[in-house]
């Protein structure tokens, strides 16, 4: 099994890869769990609603990073943990890389609070590999543009955007081992390939 965490800006392709991806592992049959973050279970996705559509009082950076946190938390215990010890493969749409990404990068937190944070949250439940689906922040507006529900962070200046893709950039530089760097300006089934080559080289397939 595997626990796979698919990284990236908004509007970068995450979900239709995902879905590819879901493809190979069914004709392979090997069971697996989707989840996405913030959000995963019913209170996480609850979590998720008060995060991105707030109403009229908008969380300060360090409510935001605790809500994110607090979804995490409770997506790990009831979600993620389970079906590792079930050995199921788990495909997980953001984790705490974006946290680091937005919070750390896009907001300005000192990146070793979100790190404590995140440890604390994921209580040693570490995905096996990061995929980062790089693409321009001008890219990833433009498609954004195209879609009819934004949320508060789709919203955000190029310049946070701009902050997180470059966090993104730096946390897979950093720790090369276990992050695969595509370019999704590439269409899905190019990166397909690459993510199951590197599935291969890794012996998880
Ligand atoms: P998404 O589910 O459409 O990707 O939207 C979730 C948004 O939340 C996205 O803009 C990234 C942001 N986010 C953070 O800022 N920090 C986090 O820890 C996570 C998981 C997501």
């Amino acid at each position: 099994m595997a626990f796979v965490v698919f990284e990236g800006l908004d509007a970068s392709g995450k979900s239709t890869l995902i879905k590819s991806v879901e493809e190979v592992l069914r004709q392979r049959n090997i069971s697996f769990t989707t989840t996405r973050e913030p959000g995963g279970s019913p209170l996480a996705d609850k979590i998720r609603e008060l995060i991105l559509y707030p109403g009229d009082e908008i969380p300060c950076a360090k409510a935001e990073l605790l809500l994110y946190q607090a979804s995490r938390a409770q997506h790990v215990d009831k979600v993620i943990k389970p079906a590792i010890d079930k050995k199921e493969w788990v495909l997980c749409d953001r984790f705490t890389a974006s946290s680091i990404a937005f919070q750390a990068g896009g907001r300005g937190i000192e990146v070793n609070e979100v790190k404590k944070l995140n440890e604390f949250s994921i209580d040693g439940n570490e995905p096996h590999l990061y995929i980062l689906l790089d693409l321009e922040v001008s890219e990833s507006a433009k498609r954004i543009a195209g879609r009819e529900e934004k949320n508060r962070l789709d919203v955000e200046k190029t310049e946070f955007h701009e902050k997180v893709r470059q966090s993104y950039l730096s946390q897979a530089k950093e720790d090369p081992k276990n992050w695969l760097i595509l370019d999704a300006s590439k269409p899905t089934k190019n990166m397909l390939l690459e993510v199951i080559s590197c599935f291969e080289e890794r012996n998880y397939l």
